[in-house]
């Protein structure tokens, strides 16, 4: 099996993404999201190959090797794109799983061709497994791998983790297809969530849909057994504190608050631009603060980065269209000569400038009407060191159950969002250094090595086969 691995990542996405020019020339551009940001430091560190697609419709690509990782290029074909990515992954479970925020599109033809997309990734990493390899399948849009690949190679450990809320009962029972996502992912050894929550809808659903017994962490199948458990996922922190402390990054920060016109406070926010990360809502509060006369013009800028992100769904076109017509009514109602409310950019970022943005931020506005984690909220806390800095975050991110001192917010509840917007602007160096330092030892101690490591202790330490851990009570869950 020369050639193989012992340790492979599969995941719908290549950290790097292939770009193509109207003119046909290709360049390649790091991947958005968050499970890059998390997995591509730890596959840096564990030498093994990444498979996954490359980010261009209609072109096969050959293996190769960057930034000290091997990868391995899945074709999508323009019509899958489509049908498996832009719906059955992105229209269909994405609002779904993220509490019907969008209302899911229940389509035969899109679920047709996830299960047939999911087949050629189970069928790829197949090919590039070693005998008895580690394989970490990655996220909703590939649910039914672990079961097609156990089925090619039972000799392998499979490992799933989601990186996005699993979803109550009630929800997920709207799926024509529940049954068969359900049995996909027990192919696994080891189901990961974020949060306890959703490993719990996970366990509760198997028994209700498959009468699949369970106790504590432990679902029991006729031949194995499958472990489900939270694993809450994090950033590189050393990584993040240290390119912080470098004089050109706390150079560009201050350069930064210079060209935003030098204000009392920068609020920034920053995000893929989904409507599930609730940046409407914050910018309708910083508005109505501007209104309310709350803010003295001047006062407070408000920088909105917001990644460009599934560009041709719809509910992102209309999403893109809402927001920019908001941040035009802000800037056109407040700006004066020499001062504008809202900075709005729809364009990626090197890690460097963001760090930079992070460190010139007074306010971190973090309002999601549902996520996973948000890793952004771990990456502004990363970045202060000086212990300056308040962190607004809604209830409903996984980040808001570890980070308790942030200043949390009702995202639908604006004047929840209005008034700890202030109270972060106005809080004393003291009380934000004492919420800041706390919130720094929880990332720094969960980074995202703990989080892998944790992951990957569990999937390797085998549980013991059914037969000898089923005992009366082994119904009880
Ligand atoms: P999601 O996975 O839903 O996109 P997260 O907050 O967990 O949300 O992760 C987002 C990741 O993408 C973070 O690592 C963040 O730094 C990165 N990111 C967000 N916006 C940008 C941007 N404009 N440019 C570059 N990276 C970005
Ligand atoms: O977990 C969030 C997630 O959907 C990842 O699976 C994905 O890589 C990232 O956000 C970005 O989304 P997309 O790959 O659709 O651009």
């Amino acid at each position: 099996m020369s050639g193989r691995s012992s340790f492979l990542i599969v995941a719908n996405r290549l950290p790097v993404d292939r770009t193509l020019a109207p003119d046909g020339t290709a360049s390649w551009r790091r991947s958005p999201g968050g499970l890059v940001t998390a997995i591509a430091p730890v596959m840096q560190r564990r030498h093994g190959a990444w498979a996954g697609w490359h980010g261009a419709p209609d072109e096969k690509l050959a293996p190769f090797e960057q930034d000290g990782m091997s990868l391995i290029p899945v074709p999508l074909s323009a019509s899958e794109v489509e049908l498996y990515y832009e719906g059955f992954s992105n229209a269909t479970l994405w609002p779904l799983y993220h509490d019907v925020v969008a209302t899911p599109v229940f389509d035969r033809k899109m679920w047709d061709t996830y299960r047939m997309v999911n087949q050629r990734f189970a069928e790829a990493a197949a090919e590039a497994a070693d005998e008895g390899a580690v394989v970490w399948v990655q996220d909703y849009q590939l649910q039914l791998v672990p079961a097609m690949l156990r089925r090619l190679r039972p000799d392998l450990r499979i490992g799933f983790f989601l990186h996005i809320p699993f979803p109550p009962t009630e929800l997920f029972w709207r799926l024509p297809w529940r049954k068969e996502l359900v049995e996909g992912l027990l192919g696994a050894d080891l189901v990961g969530f974020q949060l306890p929550g959703g490993a719990s809808n996970f366990r509760r659903l198997c028994r209700r849909l498959l009468g699949l017994p369970y106790k504590g962490n432990e679902i029991f199948l006729d031949d194995r057994i499958v472990t489900t458990q939270a694993f809450p996922i994090s950033v590189d922190f050393a990584q993040l504190d240290s390119l912080v402390r470098e004089p050109h990054i706390v150079a560009r920060a201050k350069e930064i608050r210079m060209e935003l016109g030098d204000p009392e406070h920068v609020l920034l926010g920053v995000d893929r631009l989904d409507y599930t990360k609730g940046i409407g809502q914050r910018l309708e509060a910083f508005g109505e603060l501007l209104n309310d006369g709350r803010l003295r013009p001047g006062e407070a800028v408000f920088v909105q980065i917001a990644t460009p992100s599934r560009e041709r769904v719809d509910e992102y076109r209309r999403l893109r269209d809402d927001i920019e017509l908001q941040v035009g009514r802000i800037n056109g109602e407040h700006a004066q000569l020499g001062y504008q409310p809202v900075w709005y950019f729809h364009q990626s970022y090197n890690h460097e400038e963001l760090a930079a943005l992070y460190l010139a931020a007074d306010v971190m506005v973090v309002t999601p009407l549902r996520d996973g984690m948000n890793l952004v909220a771990k990456e502004y806390v990363s970045c202060h060191h000086d212990l300056h800095g308040g962190l607004v975050l809604s209830e409903f991110t996984g980040a808001a159950d570890e980070l308790r001192q942030a200043y949390l917010v009702n995202p639908y509840d604006v004047e929840d969002v209005k008034r700890q917007m202030l109270t972060a602007m106005r809080a004393t160096p003291h009380e934000l250094a004492r919420r800041m330092r706390t919130m720094r030892r929880r990332v720094a101690t969960y980074d995202v090595d703990r989080w892998a490591s944790e992951f990957l202790t569990a999937l390797e330490s085998p549980a013991a086969e059914p037969s000898t851990r089923r005992s009366a009570s082994w119904r009880s869950g």
